[in-house]
């Protein structure tokens, strides 16, 4: 059977418009993948880590747009996703099908950091944590995972999910269900970072206020960063 996303990949942009998501995001998705490339470049720049010695791999990497962000800040940056017809108009990283929903096709320790953005929750609950081990296993010791997923304790973040056709399979995961993800493939993963507060246009005028209201479980989405032991600094 093909991936579902085959299907909506033509339309994939006008299936995710939403008033209120659109109101937010300033009119299209360019906000939602600048704010999740600055927190991530913000999370390396706080451990002291030089992102551009290290390998990127996006899991789930639909369109690449995250990729493209993130492009010029990595030695090295590639992308899987289980629909190949997502990842036809990505040009410049490398990229490969994944012929197996919890399979990635690459070899062991070969990524220093790794990204599922909005993948999990269009994953069965019963294989969610083969695909982390996998993930894990393509990962380097010292490196970190990081998956970002819709807040389901923010009312607004589940409405609009309800009501959004790409979302339409849709179970969402409470950041206890990633925590125990990671513990499950033998990451440590520290408490989720809450974020999408403030919209594009205020954004830029609240300063940290964002970074402080992190442990605060309304913002529109959360991150939590798990890492392979040893850390990257050791
Ligand atoms: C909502 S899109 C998010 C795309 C991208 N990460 C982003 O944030 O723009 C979900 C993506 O996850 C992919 N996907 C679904 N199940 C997957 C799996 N088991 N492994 C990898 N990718 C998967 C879909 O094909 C789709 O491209």
């Amino acid at each position: 059977m093909a991936p579902r996303f085959d299907d909506l990949s033509s339309s994939y942009h006008d299936l995710l418009r939403d008033p209120i998501r659109d109101r937010f995001g300033g009119g299209d998705s360019a906000f939602f993948h600048l704010r999740k490339s600055t927190l991530i470049r913000d999370y390396f720049r706080a451990a002291g880590v030089d992102t551009r010695r290290l390998a990127y791999l996006d899991v789930g990497c639909g369109k690449g747009e995250l990729l493209e962000c993130l492009r010029p800040h990595f030695a090295r940056v590639a992308g899987c996703d289980v629909s190949a017809e997502m990842m036809q108009g990505i040009r410049g990283v490398e990229t490969r099908v994944q012929k197996d929903p919890v399979s990635i096709p690459y070899s062991e320790d070969r990524f220093d950091f790794i990204t599922a953005v909005c993948v999990y929750h269009h994953i069965a609950p019963s294989l969610r944590l083969a695909l982390s081990r996998e993930i894990a296993r393509v990962l380097r010791p010292g490196g970190v995972f990081a998956i970002v997923e819709h807040n389901p304790f923010n009312p607004v973040t589940r409405l609009i999910v309800r009501r959004t056709p790409i979302d339409s399979d849709a179970i969402l995961l409470k950041p206890s269900e990633v925590g125990r993800l990671m513990a499950g493939c033998g990451l440590f993963a520290p408490p989720p970072k809450y974020f999408l507060y403030f919209p594009r246009r205020l954004f830029r005028l609240t300063g940290n206020i964002e970074s402080l209201l992190s442990v605060v479980p309304l913002g529109g989405q959360y991150v939590v960063f798990a890492t392979k032991r040893p850390g990257l600094r050791e």
